[in-house]
């Protein structure tokens, strides 16, 4: 799992603590602008954040296990995503601990996860995301649906953590799905 510096850190917390409850054994790089952004969104240090995974790796450290194809992952999930790691993927350009594993996951056809973030998007970014969809990248952009009606900002975030957990199949209460309940009725 990676955090960039895009906004959108709760989404990260969130399905970190998630995994956490499930004892999903996480691999957890964090980019610099994302640590920025964990202090000013969440207001915590990095290093709180960082104890909910198994492992941390330093994003410039391209000795780590992850940075390399042989290493077994069962998948991976970058929540939220930056234009920039964005735009780095879909280019195939690994300049850091993130984005090289994100290329071996795409390169070894396993599970990656994108949770773009930014709005409205240019040409570049378009382009860069079905560049990466191409490349066999599930696109799961942090764009939270309201027809569950949410009562709270929590419930917001929770929406889009359980579309990721749908990807990986883990099963989850996160957000009523359509159909299922009450919302269905004009209330
Ligand atoms: C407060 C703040 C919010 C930002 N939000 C976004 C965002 O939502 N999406 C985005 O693509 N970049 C955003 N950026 C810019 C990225 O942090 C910047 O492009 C950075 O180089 C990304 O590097 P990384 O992908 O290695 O984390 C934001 C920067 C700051 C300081």
């Amino acid at each position: 799992m990676a955090v960039t510096g895009a906004s959108g850190v709760s989404y990260a917390y969130n399905f970190l603590k998630e995994l956490r409850k499930r004892k999903v054994e996480v691999f957890l790089v964090i980019s610099e602008a994302g640590k920025r952004i964990i202090e000013l969104e969440l207001g915590i240090p990095p290093e709180d954040f960082s104890k909910l995974a198994t492992r941390t790796f330093d994003n410039s450290d391209l000795t780590a296990s992850i940075a390399s194809g042989s290493f077994p992952i069962d998948g991976m999930v970058i929540v939220p995503c930056s234009m920039t790691t964005l735009a780095a993927i879909a280019h195939g350009y690994s300049d850091n601990l993130i984005r090289r594993a994100a290329n071996c996951t795409l390169k070894e056809n396993r599970l990656l996860i994108l949770v773009p973030r930014e709005t409205p998007l240019s040409l570049a970014n378009l382009e860069n995301l079905l560049k990466a969809k191409l490349s066999g990248a599930v696109i799961l952009p942090a764009m939270p649906g309201f027809y569950h009606k949410p009562k709270s900002l929590e419930e917001i975030v929770n929406f889009i953590v359980g579309k990721i957990l749908d990807v990986l199949k883990l099963e989850h209460n996160l957000y009523q799905r359509w159909g299922t309940n009450k919302i269905d009725n004009q209330d």
